[in-house]
């Protein structure tokens, strides 16, 4: 399966023109990578990368993508309608955009995002078509009370709740534990190991070992272009989910360097 490797810019940067800055430097890095690899512009190998910058700026990106994807960083569960504020699922896709990002820890914790809400979300998000990467993870008080199998069961058992098998294609799984987000102090490889091993574990018990063995997952946490290469060889991670780092061009290019 392709690496997947998810540029999560979160609420950055405040001007048009710095974004477009961002989104071209990133965009021309990724070319010189392609040049380099004799691959051509199209595609690098075995990676696929997607950038989630903030919704007012997706519209202007995306008639200039072609070497690479693009997502929402959140969208609500209905299509239309009187919701003041919301961002519909139909209105990304109809947008040409590929993904969205579901339950990222921020979102739970700042918007009291619940697992139904998330579940609503990922349900109407693959209805219209939609990509789905579903965040999980323990905070630090739940790592330090011993529950994060407890945490993964309980998020992903609520988000995955009546989504059909065939569906689960559609959808990644970013192993994100909360502690670890921007703070500098990223899980060991090791841990991330046994995290991933045991998400694809809880899938393989919803549905069935075939559809569990499909499904990305992928690692978040203060990754950046001197131990993302660690997570994908020495943890089974099938990507990674990238915040601070993907906000520079040269960092977040080491990162899908790492991955080829
Ligand atoms: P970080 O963020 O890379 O800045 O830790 C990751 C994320 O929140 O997805």
């Amino acid at each position: 399966m392709k690496s997947l490797i998810v540029a999560n810019w979160k609420c950055n940067p405040t001007t048009l023109k710095e974004a477009k800055g961002l989104f071209d430097s990133v965009k021309k890095a990724l070319l010189r990578q392609r040049l380099r690899t004799g691959e051509g512009i199209k595609n690098i190998k075995n990676v696929e990368v997607v950038l989630c910058p903030p919704f007012i700026y997706l519209s202007s990106f995306k008639f200039q993508v072609s070497s690479f994807k693009l997502g929402a960083q959140n969208c609500f569960w209905e299509e239309k309608g009187a919701y003041t504020g919301e961002i519909s699922p139909l209105m990304i896709k109809n947008l040409g955009i590929e993904y969205v990002i579901v339950g990222h820890s921020e979102r739970r914790k700042y918007f009291r995002e619940t697992d139904e809400e998330i579940n609503k979300k990922i349900k109407k998000a693959l209805s219209v078509g939609l990509k789905i990467i579903l965040c999980v993870g323990e905070t630090t008080e739940e790592k330090e009370q011993g529950k994060k199998q407890q945490v993964l069961i309980a998020q992903i058992e609520k988000a995955l709740d009546r989504i059909p098998r065939d569906e689960m294609k559609n959808i990644s799984v970013a192993y994100e534990p909360v502690w670890a987000i921007g703070t500098g102090n990223n899980c060991s490889t090791d841990e991330t190991m046994k995290s991933i091993i045991s998400i694809r574990q809880i899938i393989t018990r919803l549905y069935n070992r075939e559809t569990a063995d499909k499904v990305r997952i992928i690692y978040g946490g203060s990754v950046n272009g001197e131990n993302s290469g660690s997570y994908l060889k020495e943890s089974l991670a099938n990507g990674l989910l990238v915040g601070g780092a993907s906000l520079k061009p040269e960092e977040f290019i080491k990162i899908v360097r790492s991955a080829t």
